[in-house]
């Protein structure tokens, strides 16, 4: 087979200009390695017998509680992981400190950073490392041969853009490149049981850089995200072949490195009050997380006026000022409306919807929302306020963090009463529209 360096376009026969993007010369051969290829031997067993692999896998227990959670209950050995983000964003950092979450031997192989560079991160960290040790190298056949007859537990690979292997020719980063040093990493972490993290780069649109193929053949998909002006750092899962999807972590970066963020709802907070300034809790992974929205409305001479957001879709911020303008006397059509969630936290869910129409409200008529009040719903194209997944969770957060006026859709209370201490059923406040929470301020 025959791949395109530049695009990753297949072919089966050489060809001088690629069919896909046209480019000149970039065909090289590929040879699939064979094993992959062999004929699956069939079995039959009762269903009641076989026994998960979640069952059956072992797991490494890391003391970062957030990365076992994203991980689904620790790193699975023979696993291989494949750790993505923006240059910058704490992927080396966080490799590197799992010397200090687990006692297992590490091999950390860096084809980017000289020794001297490590060894003042290591530093940084608190890292003595006497677990972990340090490779420099970016030729996949020296770096075998160099920890041929190791046993490590885990094996970091920093980055898979520089490693460079096989006859392959083809800038390291190039599609056959990584497509090629992936699967001798797949073959050898498990041929091994030794877990692989694969530490990938992403380019600015946020796709990653390197064959869509590559997700495919490693286990675990794991993203790691934050701003670059803010501390939080997000870890997603997206994709696990031994637990769910959608797990989120949060860390915070500090001057010694990345710590659990083990009060959400204290950092994700600005704790101060004001106008344009509204809470909701989102869903993330199986987590209900308290997160602040804010806006700002701004009156404006220009026939068009500007929307702009940032943590929310521009599409949902453009169907909230809709419905507002139509069924509340908020009328926005020349405002300029600018609306963000706090920390770099991205919500697509709906819901938000509630919280953050009510900090838009908020901003138009000047007047602050209660302190002790939180919002959680969805916003219907008709204004009618209706129930979200997983109300009943979000409910408990905001019960938990202590909040008296929970503001929530019509028709959920009774739902609940069940479930919820009468006491606390007071806290809750349902509304079956946008225009009649409107009262409120
Ligand atoms: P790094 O792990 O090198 O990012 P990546 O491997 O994803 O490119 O992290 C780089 C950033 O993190 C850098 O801007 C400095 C910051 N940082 C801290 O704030 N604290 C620390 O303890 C360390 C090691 C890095
Ligand atoms: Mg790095």
């Amino acid at each position: 087979m025959y791949i395109c360096s530049n695009c990753g376009n297949e072919s089966l026969i050489w060809k001088g200009q690629c069919d896909f993007c046209k480019s000149w010369n970039t065909l090289k051969e590929f040879k699939e390695s064979k094993e992959k290829k062999g004929v699956r031997v069939g079995e039959k067993k009762s269903l009641a017998l076989i026994s998960s692999p979640h069952e059956e896998e072992s797991r490494i227990i890391t003391t970062s509680i957030e990365l076992n959670t994203v991980l689904g209950g620790g790193i699975v050995l023979g696993s291989v992981m494949l750790l993505s983000g923006e240059p910058g964003i704490g992927k080396s950092t966080l490799s590197l400190q799992l010397a200090n979450w687990i006692h297992e031997e590490i091999i950390y192989i860096s084809g980017e950073e000289t020794l001297g560079q490590l060894r003042s991160r290591a530093k940084r960290l608190n890292i003595e490392g006497g677990n972990i040790e340090i490779l420099t190298e970016n030729i996949l056949e020296d770096i075998f041969t160099s920890i041929e007859g190791k046993t490590p537990k885990v094996v970091i690979w920093d980055s898979i853009s520089v490693l460079m292997g096989g006859e392959i020719s083809g800038t390291g980063g190039s599609v056959s490149q990584v497509r090629y040093i992936a699967e001798k990493i797949v073959e050898y972490s498990k041929a091994r049981n030794i877990t692989s993290i694969i530490i990938g780069h992403v380019t600015k649109d946020g796709s990653l850089a390197g064959p869509k193929t590559l997700e495919h053949m490693v286990d675990t998909v794991l993203y790691f995200e934050g701003e670059k002006y803010d501390d939080i750092r997000m870890l997603r899962c997206l994709k696990n072949r031994f637990g769910a999807t959608h797990e989120l972590g949060l860390y915070k970066m500090t001057e010694e490195g990345l710590h659990d963020l083990d009060n959400p709802a204290l950092e994700l907070l600005s704790g101060s009050e004001g106008i344009g300034l509204a809470l909701g809790i989102t869903i993330e992974g199986r987590r209900a997380l308290i997160v602040e929205t804010e806006a700002l409305t701004n009156y404006t001479k220009f026939g068009y006026p500007k929307r702009s957001s940032r943590g929310i879709p521009q599409s949902k911020l453009d169907l909230i000022i809709a419905v507002l303008s139509k069924y509340t006397p908020v009328k926005l059509e020349s405002y300029d409306v600018y609306a963000n969630i706090s920390r770099g936290i991205k919500v697509e869910e709906p819901g938000l919807d509630l919280a953050l129409a009510m900090s838009i409200i908020s901003s138009k008529l000047g007047k602050t929302l209660p302190k002790s009040s939180v919002f959680i719903g969805e916003i219907s194209l008709t204004g009618q306020i209706k129930s979200v997944m997983l109300l009943e969770k979000r409910i408990k957060e905001a019960l938990k963090l202590g909040f008296t006026e929970i503001y929530i859709p019509h028709g959920s209370k009774e739902k609940l009463t069940a479930s919820i201490d009468p006491k606390e059923l007071t806290a809750l406040k349902d509304f079956l529209h946008i225009k009649d929470i409107i009262a409120i301020l």
